[in-house]
């Protein structure tokens, strides 16, 4: 049997315990499928003193990443501290520069600086492993970086942030408030202390910009994403959508059009009876629309100790079984100097059907001046419904717009107009809907 692979394990926590626990449990069974040994020879994390219910007591500590990244005896540095900067980016850095294979959960590095590291790796030709930075335990970096190759994608979208759909989930099921699910989310520790980040889209968005390199070959452009969170999504959107035949999710889309890619993070209605719809609670699901394929979907859980740290160890096996010296697959499925500048497709430009919630004053004329709105800026609309308010002010009503596919532009002039008119008594409500293709 050849030697042990040497790992070197920087954070013991969520991930980085589960972790450490089965290399130590599942060791035999790891040495019979990778070939070889999997031991872990070095550690670090900010404290020595905490239990991480895995005996390490035999295995080098480091007081920093950096110093094990550059001086511990190991093969694979696994970093899983997380942090787009600081600690986890100096470390990684140093590993691949001392021709360490890296193995990584961290979507905030990649997304900032994932082109500039996969270049090191493909010079240094050693592997930079991530598929537990989207997704969790959701094999979709693999998919597209490997089992995909050949198709041309055209589409790739998904559920990416267990807290929102969590969030979302409650809501439609028990008719509760938005404030009232996070404070759930929060109590059951699906959601942060300061849960913005996974709330208003961020999150989601970091594993969108990986996607998007993958799926269409650009340079990664995380800062290019357009971003709406859940925040302001209400019972009454959720009523609606459910009577409209629709659910609400927040969906990460990116989308290659003739103006150039799309990538867009915001509440997205997808049809009720579609397979997307169907995906509850903290669970993920990433689809992706291909020519040779066709479509693929996945799901599974996004995120947990042990379903992230199964993906952590995929890549881990794959670097133990991995040949000195061979062909490698480009870190992030094409090379990384061979990556084409992302071209931005205009959100004004996007094409799609959208859901339009608008709550008027009861006056005469008003569902008029609304189609009329509506027709002036070429909007055909699948359907048009006015209902009573049970709400406050006692005049108000509320009309619900669903349209046929059209231009963002034309809706956000279209509502303009509608504002103008000095009839609405709150802020319109837009809500963009995704039709998959076929599941
Ligand atoms: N949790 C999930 O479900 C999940 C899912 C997908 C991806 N990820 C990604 O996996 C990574 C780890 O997440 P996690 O949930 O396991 O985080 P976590 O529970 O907060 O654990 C972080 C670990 O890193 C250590 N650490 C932090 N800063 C350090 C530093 N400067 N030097 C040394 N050690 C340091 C901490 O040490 P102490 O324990 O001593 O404080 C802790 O052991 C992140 O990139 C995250 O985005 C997590």
């Amino acid at each position: 049997m050849a030697d042990a692979l040497k790992i070197g394990l920087a954070g013991l926590g969520t991930v980085g315990a589960s972790l450490a626990r089965i290399l130590t449990t599942r060791a035999n069974e790891l040495a019979v499928t990778c070939g070889r040994a999997i031991e872990i020879t070095a550690v670090t994390a900010r404290d020595r003193t905490k239990d991480r219910g895995v005996d390490l007591s035999r295995v080098a500590w480091f007081d920093t990443a950096e110093e094990m990244a550059e001086k511990a005896d190991i093969d694979v540095f696994v970093e899983l501290m997380g942090g787009a900067e600081g600690s986890a980016d100096r470390s990684v850095r140093a590993a691949l520069g001392r021709g360490l294979h890296v193995v990584t959960a961290n979507k905030a590095l990649l997304a900032r600086c994932g082109v500039e590291l996969a270049r090191i790796a493909e010079e240094k030709g050693v592997l930079l492993n991530f598929e537990a930075a989207v997704a969790g335990g959701i094999p979709v970096i693999k998919a597209l970086r490997e089992s995909l190759t050949g198709n041309s994608v055209s589409r790739v979208y998904g559920i990416m942030n267990g807290t929102c759909n969590y969030i979302l989930t409650r809501m439609e099921k028990e008719g509760l408030s938005f404030e009232a699910c996070l404070k759930e989310a929060q109590r059951l520790g699906y959601a942060e202390a300061d849960p913005t980040f996974d709330i208003e889209g961020n999150d989601t968005a970091h594993k969108l910009a990986i996607l998007t390199t993958l799926a269409f070959g650009t340079e990664i452009a995380a800062d290019e994403i357009y971003l709406e969170g859940i925040s302001n999504i209400s019972i009454e959107d959720i009523h609606a959508a459910a009577d409209l035949g629709y659910r609400i999710k927040l969906l990460g889309v990116a989308q290659r059009t003739e103006s150039g890619i799309e990538q867009r993070v915001h509440p997205t209605m997808v049809p009720h009876d579609s397979v997307i719809a169907q995906v509850d609670g903290v669970t993920n699901a990433v689809a992706i629309e291909s020519d040779i394929l066709g479509e693929l979907l996945m799901v599974g859980p996004g995120a947990g100790g042990n379903a992230t740290a199964s993906a952590v160890l995929g890549d881990i096996a794959d670097i133990a079984k991995s040949q000195p010296g061979a062909q490698r697959v480009p870190v992030l499925g094409t090379p990384a100097a061979r990556l084409e500048p992302y071209r931005k497709a205009q959100m004004q430009s996007h094409e799609g059907g959208y859901f339009i919630r608008l709550t008027v004053l009861d006056r005469a004329g008003v569902f008029a001046s609304v189609a009329t709105q509506m027709a002036q800026n070429g909007i055909s609309l699948e359907s048009i419904v006015q209902r009573a308010n049970g709400g406050t002010p006692s005049d108000a009503k509320t009309i619900i717009l669903v349209t046929h596919a059209t231009m963002e532009n034309s809706v956000r002039k279209a509502v303009d107009g509608i504002k103008a008119g000095n009839y609405l008594s709150g802020e319109p409500q837009v809500i963009r809907i995704e039709r998959p293709k076929a599941l």
